[in-house]
């Protein structure tokens, strides 16, 4: 790269925040994946649409390739730079911009932390309802980039749902405002969609435009214990009769003993090989009656082995820690992340498939099941033995990851869910998406970013 490339960008733009401190370069090079040693060329920080305009014409004009930033939460490598990259972050872009009480919308800065967005909604008697255990550090930029998903998409699906408008800044600096709040708009191909979930290969999204709804009612929160995985999608076809669902969560014993290590409280005592967390509706008393007969029903058909329902905000948001504190508490152990989906229908011959496949596999490595099992999403963690090396252990992992794939393949799966493809997942996409779909992907790459300025090697190699 021309040396001078950096004193350029300075001089376009006087006042843009440029950090280049080691420490800098280390902090933004990386997000919650380890894999890969941040090596930035260094971190922009545009505070206006404009700025971030001119960064990618400067890009282009030196050929410098881009790493868009949020809160760095993901966990494929998306936002990862170990290649002399400039990151151009959204931090200082965090502000909420508006609300309309008519069309029940609320606009924001992509830097903006999807916790500020709930509480922004929620002063107007509304909410955002996409909701995951990241929401204190990732920003709606992010979560817009990968399609984030969450314990609540089975009653309210995926972020895309929720994005009205978007403001979009394409590889070539131009300024998309991408279909604007509406509603209804039948007038050609939807780009705003086509920008969700493109996790910064094809533009930065510089505006969101999120749609609110009404908070639902109040609920309640049950921890089950379950005999055996096969029981899983019965209690949640139980389950789903009868309630009203607004998540449908499982892990197993060995996610429980790693949470409560992590100092999450115990809430049934003795061991069970699975458990499910499970919020629904509690418009009235009936709703508590109903859960109960149905949680005998369980019990009596041997699908259940025992339950627990939370007697107050407090009990309930331990229940939920018992869930949203895996992640936090595999970190130390270097996992290896698996984020997987099928159909519901599909989900109990692939889970007699792949405890198989994995079984068989991975026989020395503690294996962390856990995930959105009610719309079909899987995270599997594997976790480092201390026995082996970062790059054996990868490649072990790599290996089966190849097996996973090609079972993924067969029930017409997805080898990401909800985390995005970024570097962990590229060499794995054609298990989910035909050659034909990805030709078609490189060609859109082209159009929106001609230079290969966004996020290269994300996605496709
Ligand atoms: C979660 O649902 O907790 C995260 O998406 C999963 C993970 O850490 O693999
Ligand atoms: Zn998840």
């Amino acid at each position: 790269m021309n040396p001078q490339a950096l004193a350029d960008l300075s001089s376009r733009l006087p006042e843009l925040r440029l950090l280049t401190e080691p420490g800098d370069l280390e902090h933004y090079g990386r997000d919650w994946t380890r894999r890969w040693t941040p090596a930035p060329l260094a971190i922009a920080l545009p505070a206006s649409i404009e700025e971030v305009q001119e960064i990618v014409r400067w890009a282009n004009h030196h050929r410098v390739a881009i790493v868009p930033s949020g809160g760095r939460t993901g966990l494929s490598g998306g936002a990862v730079a170990a290649n002399g990259e400039l990151v151009l972050s959204l931090a200082r872009m965090n502000r909420v911009l508006g609300f309309d009480a008519v069309d029940r919308t609320l606009t924001v800065q992509p830097g903006i932390a999807l916790e500020a967005v709930h509480t922004a909604a929620r002063e107007h008697g509304l909410i955002y309802p996409v909701d995951f255990a990241a929401r204190g550090s990732c920003s709606i930029g992010g979560n817009i980039a990968t399609n984030a998903g969450g314990i609540r998409v089975i009653r309210y699906g995926n972020t895309r749902e929720w994005i009205a408008g978007l403001k979009v800044v394409t590889g070539l600096g131009e300024l998309l405002h991408l279909n604007r709040g509406l509603i209804k708009n039948s007038s050609g191909y939807d780009l705003r969609q086509l920008m969700v979930g493109s996790e910064g290969t094809l533009g930065i999204v510089v505006e969101a435009t999120l749609r609110l709804t009404d908070p639902p009612p109040a609920s309640h929160v049950m921890l089950l214990a379950l005999p055996d995985m096969q029981a899983l999608m019965q209690v949640f076809a139980l389950f789903r009769e009868r309630l009203s669902l607004q998540a449908f969560e499982f892990f197993t014993d060995v996610a429980l003993k790693h949470v409560l290590a992590h100092g999450a409280q115990r809430a049934i005592e003795g061991d069970y090989p699975y458990y499910v967390v499970t919020e629904f509706d509690a418009a009235d008393e009936r709703a508590q009656e109903v859960a109960l007969a149905v949680f005998e029903q369980g019990l009596e058909q041997g699908l259940i082995a025992d339950g627990v329902m939370a007697q107050s905000d407090a009990q309930a948001a331990a229940l939920w820690r018992l869930r949203e504190g895996i992640t936090e508490s595999l970190a130390p152990h270097k996992p290896y992340k698996n984020d997987i989906s099928v159909r519901i229908g599909a989900v109990p011959v692939f889970l007699q498939d792949i405890q198989a496949l994995l079984a068989h596999e991975y026989p020395h490595m503690e294996v962390v099941w856990f995930g959105h099992i009610g719309d079909g999403n899987l995270h599997i963690n594997v976790l480092k033995p201390a026995s082996l090396s970062d790059a054996d252990f990868i490649a072990q992992c790599e290996h089966v990851t190849q097996r996973l794939a090609e079972t993924l393949h067969r029930h017409g799966g997805s080898i990401s869910a909800e985390h995005g493809i970024g570097l962990v997942k590229r060499a794995y996409l054609e298990s989910t998406r035909s050659a034909a779909e990805i030709a078609l992907m490189r060609g859109v790459k082209t159009v929106f970013d001609p230079n290969g300025i966004l996020n290269p090697g994300k996605l496709f190699a």
